[in-house]
Order: C-alpha cells, then sequence, then structure tokens
C-alpha cells in the first residue's frame, strides 16, 4: 500500500505535535480517574497560547482546483493526504480521521458542487456486515444488507452466501420471495411446490433462481463450492429467522410426528439438537438424475421452473459497455423481480435514468464506480462504490453509475416489477419538442440537436478521474 509514504514529515504525526489532544505520558504517581472541580469554567490557570496553523502539508488533484460544480472523480488513492476541498470550497482536515474510508470514499470526504441537502444512505458494503461463520470444518459463511443497516432499504434485502464444496445451505423456506444470482462456482438447487412437483437443477456462476414465498428448498456446493447473491422482498427479511427443516421437528411433539408421518417415535430419537443452516453434508452425486426424484405428481413444468439459466445470455452490446435483462417476460415464475447485468468500460457510465415502478438493489460485482442519487425537490448525494457494496435507489429517484477505476464495472439491477423499465434522461429530453426543452433548461440549439432519441443504457467517455 502506498499508504507509509505519508511518514515523510505529512499526514500523522506532525499533526500529533500542535494542538492536538496529548498522549498519555508517565508520571510518578496515578492520577484519579477524574479531575479536579475547579476545572469547570473560565481558567484563571491555563494559559491558552496562540500559535500558528500547522503547515499541512498536501497537493490536490487537478479535479479540485476546477469549478466544484464540474465535480469530476478525485481518485484520493493517488495522492497522500487527501483534502476535503473543490474550488474556493472547503479546507484542509488536521485530523482526527480515518484515512482508509476518506481514500476511496472521496465524493463523501470532497463531494461535488452540484450534491445538497440529505438524501437517505444508498449504500452499505457487505464487508462492514456482521459474518456468520458455520460448519465444523467451514462450510462456509452468511453476511446480509436489511433495514438494520439500510434503515430505508425497506423493498429489499440481500444476502452474500458462501458454501465449500458439498456445503448445504439446510432445507428451508421463509415468507419472502427469494432472488438469486450466482457470484461464483456452482450448485445444486432443488424444491417441491404446493402441488407435490419437484424440482432440481444444476447451476453455475451468472446463473438465476428464484424461489416463491413458502415453497421449501436447499442449495448444496457442488465440487468447486460457491457463493451466491440472494435477494429478499422484504427489506426487513432476516437471513437467521428462516423456517428451517432441523427447528420444525425440533418444535413439534415427536408423538405428533410420529402420527404424521406414520413411524414410531423412536423414528426421532436422532434428529440433530440445533439448527443445522449451513453445514457439511455428503458430496451431490454428479449425475443430476440420482436426485431427480418423480412422484405421481411430476415435475414443475418448465414454464414455472425455479432456474434461468442467465449465464448463457449473451449480453446485448451498447457504446460503453454492455446489459443483459432477465425478468418475468422470461422468467415468469419470478414474477416481480425484474434485474439488469451491467457492464460499463473505464470511462462509461450507466447513463441518468431512474425506475418508474420500483426502488432499484444494486449490487456491485467487479471494478468501482460512483453513483449521485437525486431525491425531488433539491436532495443529491454522490457515493463510491466498490464489488461487495450494495446500492440503493428508491423509486423514480435518478441516478447514474459511472466507472471510476480502470477494469470493467459490473453490477446487477434489481427491481420489484413485473418487467425491467427505466426512464432515460437523455432519450426524454431527445424526444420532447426543442421549443419545450429551450424554455425550460436554456440549451443551445446546437446541444439540442446533439441529444439521442435512442436509449443508451450504458455511454462511453474518457476516464474522468484526474490524475
Ligand atoms: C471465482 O473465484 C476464483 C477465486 O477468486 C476466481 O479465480 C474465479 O475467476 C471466480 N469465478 C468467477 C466465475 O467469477
Ligand atoms: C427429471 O425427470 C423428469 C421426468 O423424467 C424429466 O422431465 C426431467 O427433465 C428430469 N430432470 C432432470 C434435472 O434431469
Ligand atoms: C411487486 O413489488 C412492489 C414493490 O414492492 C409491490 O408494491 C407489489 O405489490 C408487488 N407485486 C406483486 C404482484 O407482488
Ligand atoms: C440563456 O442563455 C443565454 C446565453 O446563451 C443568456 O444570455 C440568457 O440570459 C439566458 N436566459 C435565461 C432566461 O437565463
Amino acid at each position: 500500500m502506498k499508504f507509509n509514504r505519508i511518514s515523510r514529515g505529512v499526514g500523522l504525526f506532525p499533526i500529533l505535535l500542535a494542538g492536538t489532544i496529548a498522549a498519555p505520558t508517565k508520571r510518578d504517581s496515578n492520577p484519579p480517574l477524574r479531575g479536579s472541580e475547579a476545572l469547570v469554567g473560565y481558567s484563571t490557570t491555563e494559559k491558552i497560547a496562540s500559535g500558528t496553523q500547522p503547515d499541512i502539508k498536501y497537493s490536490l488533484l487537478p479535479g479540485q482546483t476546477e469549478n466544484p460544480d464540474i465535480g469530476s472523480y478525485l481518485d484520493f488513492e493517488k495522492v497522500d493526504n487527501p483534502q476535503p476541498i473543490r474550488g474556493s470550497t472547503g479546507s484542509d482536515d488536521p485530523g482526527p480521521r480515518n484515512y482508509w474510508y476518506d481514500r476511496i470514499n472521496s465524493d463523501k470526504l470532497a463531494p461535488p458542487g452540484t450534491d445538497n441537502g440529505q438524501t437517505i444512505n444508498a449504500q452499505w458494503p457487505m464487508g462492514l456486515s456482521h459474518n456468520r461463520r458455520l460448519g465444523i470444518d467451514g462450510a462456509g459463511w452468511a453476511r446480509q444488507e436489511n433495514t438494520v443497516v439500510m434503515p430505508d432499504a425497506v423493498d429489499m434485502a440481500g444476502v452474500d452466501m458462501r458454501l465449500e464444496p458439498g456445503g448445504y445451505r439446510e432445507l428451508h423456506w421463509h415468507v419472502a420471495g427469494e432472488w438469486s444470482l450466482v457470484l461464483n462456482g456452482s450448485c445444486r438447487i432443488q424444491a417441491v411446490n404446493p402441488d407435490g412437483q419437484t424440482f432440481v437443477d444444476d447451476l453455475t456462476a451468472g446463473d438465476v433462481w428464484f424461489f416463491p414465498p413458502g415453497v421449501p428448498h436447499s442449495i448444496q456446493a457442488l465440487s468447486d463450492g460457491v457463493e451466491f447473491l440472494l435477494v429478499f422482498d422484504q427489506g426487513d427479511f432476516n437471513e437467521d429467522n428462516t423456517f428451517l427443516a432441523t427447528e420444525v421437528f425440533l418444535h413439534t411433539p415427536k408423538s405428533v410426528l410420529s402420527k404424521n408421518l406414520g413411524v414410531p417415535v423412536s423414528a426421532f430419537d436422532n434428529i440433530p439438537d440445533d439448527e443445522l443452516y449451513i453445514f457439511e453434508g455428503t458430496p451431490a452425486p454428479e449425475d443430476i438424475e440420482e436426485q431427480n426424484v418423480t412422484t405421481q405428481s411430476g415435475v414443475v413444468p418448465r414454464t414455472q421452473s425455479y432456474s434461468y439459466h442467465f449465464s448463457e445470455q449473451p449480453a446485448h452490446e451498447v457504446a460503453g459497455g454492455s446489459v443483459k435483462i432477465v425478468d418475468p417476460l422470461t422468467f415468469p415464475i419470478a414474477s416481480n423481480f425484474s434485474a439488469a447485468i451491467v457492464t460499463v468500460h473505464p470511462g462509461g457510465m450507466r447513463e441518468i435514468h431512474w425506475h418508474p415502478t420500483s426502488d432499484e438493489w444494486t449490487f456491485f460485482i467487479q471494478g468501482q464506480g460512483r453513483a449521485t442519487l437525486f431525491t425531488a425537490p433539491d436532495a443529491a448525494t454522490t457515493f463510491d462504490y466498490r464489488a461487495g457494496d450494495v446500492g440503493y435507489f428508491p423509486q423514480s429517484n435518478s441516478h447514474y453509475i459511472e466507472n471510476t477505476g480502470d477494469e470493467d464495472l459490473m453490477f446487477v439491477e434489481v427491481l420489484q416489477a413485473s418487467q425491467f423499465t427505466d426512464m432515460a434522461l437523455g432519450q426524454w429530453l431527445a424526444s420532447t419538442p426543442k421549443q419545450i426543452v429551450a424554455d425550460t433548461l436554456n440549451l443551445s440549439d446546437s446541444t439540442l440537436s446533439q441529444l439521442k432519441t435512442e436509449k443508451q443504457y450504458v455511454v462511453a467517455g474518457s476516464t474522468s478521474s484526474s490524475d
């Protein structure tokens, strides 16, 4: 890390010498916990000598000297001592401060001049979620984002889950609908629907599944292990509170289980005495046919299938990257989940847009980017995102996502909608009578004639980071 370059006479250490809270020094006798009552109020003894302001050494990025309303991305990983300054606004920061956060959140430390007021918090790094490590030999882990950490993300919640080879997510069901994108590796999923029809399938990175509310299912990692993203249609969903097969057996009288299943009470002598949730199992047979349970009820019909092999769908190329959509038009069982996987090349940007019918829950899969959330009437906040972060943009609140790195940025936008739709700012204005736009925004004829009537999804651009 470039960080130790700070020790060349700028940064933390010189700041501590001038006018900061003194580090405790060793004394002959140990002072009591509290000081004297005489310290309250005006002090007749302490004379504060007015010194000179400490000379904090820093350099500004080119974007910091321009008009703050231009708001170029500031790559604070490229400077030793980033400062909350844009144009003639702001001032230096002598500390205390957390340099590590400041470096990767330049739009928090030095927001563009166009930011204003207070929006919701539209960011949660999964890296700040408390992880739940499970299994004796490491069967997996799970960490979640919900309204506990993002109080305004009320319509959807998410879980990032890992299963080692052979690791299970126990047989379970829940009140919420569960939409999933496999992020890495592969897994076998199975379920039974209310008509007793059966379902089993193998999925790999990039594939999608959906389990409706109340439909019990299990997930088992295949030989390469698996990591997947779960998105639930309830913002206050808690992954720790699902209905587990073990728990329903533990909390039903054994006499009742015996009567219900037509076996002796002793059949339940060896059931687990606690939930399993995530645990190591016997490896799934390589041939999926061995786990294809077929009964008189038949299998879940293809049109109602719980899986969609999204990884096999090629992406639709656009100027600055690519987009591919999966929504109920092609994956009907997930009747209220619409999603797009968006790739943005370096310098490119998911165009300014909003979703007319739904909030957007976003997960960053690769790279880094930034977004400004605009909320009526005049609030705007810019957030910096990296792979592993969750974003949340409420219904009809406009936003863009700009690639701020030097590799492709990839993310998934998830909506609660029967069709993936968005309103694009550029297409809207290009398709509105020029006179109306000119009267409203005072844009020149030449500007208006360059607006594009086609939806862009992702626009191309040069890297805007000032380096
Ligand atoms: C899965 O993770 C491994 C290890 O980080 C990586 O090498 C591989 O490319 C990942 N696979 C996918 C499909 O992302
Ligand atoms: C399971 O068996 C049914 C009936 O033979 C068949 O239609 C279905 O494709 C099989 N599923 C898998 C995953 O092999
Ligand atoms: C779809 O989700 C939206 C937003 O949460 C909700 O208002 C609507 O009732 C849902 N529709 C269905 C059919 O579940
Ligand atoms: C529109 O812009 C022009 C400069 O191109 C300026 O002279 C004019 O005052 C502006 N009109 C309004 C209403 O702000």
